[in-house]
């Protein structure tokens, strides 16, 4: 089996997790949530990962972009760029018949107001999980896999 390689992506704020408004993100922080996915990864066999995060949408921009050749699927929280880049979105877009993303919240931005309900990111994506704080990306991950694995 081959081994898949998935690009983490975590974009403005997420660096603060663990004492960011726990009550809508809970208390779990970037290095723990990396942590369990690495497990989740190990667990799933034949799956690395690569986590990143950065405040700066050009970074978000140019990781999706690079991530063409060297990682088979994205995993993406574009954090408040979710609502408000084209540039990410268009990004996304740009890669989504080569590198595969799922888009993740960790919480559910459906229930918050209302300028979070539209996700300009997530049409160049293949799903959205979002609610279940960090376990949003575990959930992520395993979509991805088993829609990377059934596609190949
Ligand atoms: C978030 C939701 C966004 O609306 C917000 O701007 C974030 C985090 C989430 O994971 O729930 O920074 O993406």
């Amino acid at each position: 089996m081959k081994t898949l390689k998935i690009l983490v992506l975590n974009g403005p704020n997420l660096n603060l997790l663990g004492t960011r408004e726990p009550e809508i993100y809970g208390t779990e922080t970037m290095d723990s949530i990396a942590k369990d996915l690495n497990a989740c990864a190990e667990q799933l066999d034949g799956v690395e990962l690569e986590f990143r995060q950065s405040n700066s949408e050009s970074d978000l921009i140019t990781w999706i972009g690079d991530a063409k050749g060297k990682f088979d699927g994205i995993i993406i929280n574009p954090a408040a760029f979710t609502h408000t880049s084209l540039g990410v979105a268009d990004a996304l877009k740009a890669v989504a018949g080569i590198v595969p993303a799922v888009e993740v919240h960790l919480s559910n931005t459906h229930a918050r107001e209302e300028i979070r309900h539209k996700s300009l990111t997530a049409p160049g994506c293949i799903g959205q999980i979002m609610g279940f704080k960090g376990y949003s990306y575990i959930l992520a991950l395993q979509a991805l896999v088993s829609y990377l694995r059934s596609e190949k």
